[in-house]
This record gives structure tokens, C-alpha cells and sequence, in this order.
């Protein structure tokens, strides 16, 4: 089974928009319902459209409150979203990173979410990469940050996606090579193995996002060891994320 997570960030504008896509994303999900697991990250304003539209995708949030405080305007709690019936949630995206969440807010975020029983789905991903391989140090901070103090059982309740700044969105330089994201697993798995035990490194789901488009799907889950992918602007384009989730099946 593959992760099949669709990143709508602030798309669609309107809510005739979000019910057409995620009529078109459930026909995906239904045909695909064997080996892929797809998820539906949307901004919070269509979530409880989306849960009154289909019963076929699995929900995800693309942001949670760090607190618990109420005095928090603007703000979406995970109890809140877990009573939309919301079950996933992504945490430190290089986008939330870049608006200002640290490692510790997102370690907070992560608390949260698993006090509400929801999964978050952590990325992680260096802006850019040097030749000293320093850049192996910020994903093996944002690894052990995110996981510091979490007990072993939360794990299973947990998603990983490898997510290189670099090639993520429309500024982004390239994709990272099959064999970048396998290198990249590898390692984070390592450091899963070190936390805890190779037996929760080799299970945990460490998926591949960035520029993911239905000619490369495929390598990155073969060639490059993921668990899955997350897809951000080609989600939005139904007839192309259909081939994603075709592509990343084949036998
Ligand atoms: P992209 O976005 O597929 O548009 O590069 C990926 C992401 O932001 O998660």
C-alpha cells in the first residue's frame, strides 16, 4: 500500500471548485483503493465542505495550532479538526517553515495533534544542498526535534515526507533523482533506528514530495524507496494526478 497525499495548498478559490476536485480525486481514490491510500490535505475553509462531499477520502489539514489557548484568533485547533472528521495533518512544511515555525513549534503542533488523536504528516527537507553534506544536519535536527519525548507506540500513528526546499513549487530548481530521495530515506530511517529501533525505521511511512508529476511518480517509489508521494500542484489537475496514482501501482 502507498501513501498518496494531495497538497491542495490555497486551492481552489471558491467552494464549487473544491466540490468538483474532490468528486474527480474520489473517482481517483476509489479506483485506486487497493494499493494506494489516498489522503486530501486541504486548506480548513473546505474541509467540511469536502467531508459533507465524499466519505471516500481520507482528510488532512494543512496546518494546526501549536496551543491550546482559545485567545488564539485566526487560529484552528486539532480538536476542531478532528470534529470535522479530519484525521491527518501536515506539519512543518517548508511554506508553515517559512512563515516563521521553528522546530520547536512544530514539535509543539506535533503534541497537539497526537493529544486529538489525528496523524501528523511531518515534513522535513534542506533549502539547499552543499558539498560538505552539512545539509544532512538540518533534516537530522528536524527529525530528532519533531521526535524528542514522543514514546514509541505515537509512532504508529505517524507519516514522514522527504521534502527538498529546493524542489518543491513553482520556484522550484529540479526534482530531486531517484536516487536523492532513496539516500535521503535511508537516512532518515537511520535516524528513526537510532531513536527508537530498526523495527519502527523500517515501518514508519517516509514519502517523497517536490515537484512530483506523473513522468517521475513512479521512479521515487521504485527506484527511490517511497513510501508514497505528496503532490502539490499537479493534485489539482485530476487527469494528471490520475496517472500519478496509475503510475505508482503498476506492477
Ligand atoms: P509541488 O509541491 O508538488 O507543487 O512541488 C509539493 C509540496 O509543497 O508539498
Amino acid at each position: 500500500m502507498k501513501f498518496l497525499i494531495a497538497n491542495w495548498k490555497m486551492a481552489p478559490e471558491t467552494p464549487k471548485q473544491a466540490i468538483s476536485l474532490a468528486k474527480a480525486t474520489s473517482t481517483i481514490a476509489r479506483t485506486s483503493k487497493k494499493h494506494v491510500q489516498m489522503i486530501v490535505c486541504a486548506s480548513y475553509v473546505h474541509l467540511s465542505t469536502l467531508r459533507n462531499t465524499t466519505k471516500t477520502l481520507a482528510l488532512g489539514a494543512q496546518d494546526v495550532a501549536s496551543t491550546t489557548t482559545i485567545a488564539s484568533t485566526g487560529k484552528v485547533s486539532a480538536p476542531m479538526l478532528k470534529g470535522l472528521g479530519v484525521t491527518y495533518c501536515i506539519v512543518g512544511h517548508s511554506e508553515t517553515r517559512a512563515n516563521g515555525d521553528t522546530n520547536e513549534v512544530v514539535k509543539e503542533k506535533i503534541n497537539r495533534l497526537l493529544e486529538s488523536k489525528l496523524t501528523p504528516i511531518l515534513c522535513v527537507g534542506e533549502k539547499e544542498r552543499d558539498e560538505h553534506g552539512w545539509y544532512l544536519s538540518t533534516i537530522k535536527d528536524q527529525i530528532e526535534s519533531a521526535f524528542f519525548g514522543i514514546a514509541k507506540p505515537s509512532l504508529k500513528r505517524f507519516v514522514i515526507a522527504y521534502e527538498p526546499v529546493w524542489a518543491i513549487g513553482a520556484q522550484a530548481t529540479r526534482e530531486a533523482t531517484p536516487t536523492e530521495c532513496q539516500e535521503m530515506i535511508l537516512f532518515i530511517r537511520k535516524i528513526i533506528a537510532d531513536l527508537y529501533d530498526e523495527k519502527v525505521a523500517k515501518t514508519i511511512p517516509v514519502l517523497y514530495g517536490g515537484s512530483v508529476g506523473e513522468e517521475n511518480a513512479r521512479a521515487f517509489v521504485t527506484d527511490g524507496d517511497a513510501s508514497g508521494l505528496l503532490v502539490g500542484r499537479v493534485s489539482l489537475d485530476p487527469k494528471r494526478f490520475a496517472k500519478i496514482a496509475q503510475r505508482i501501482v503498476q506492477q
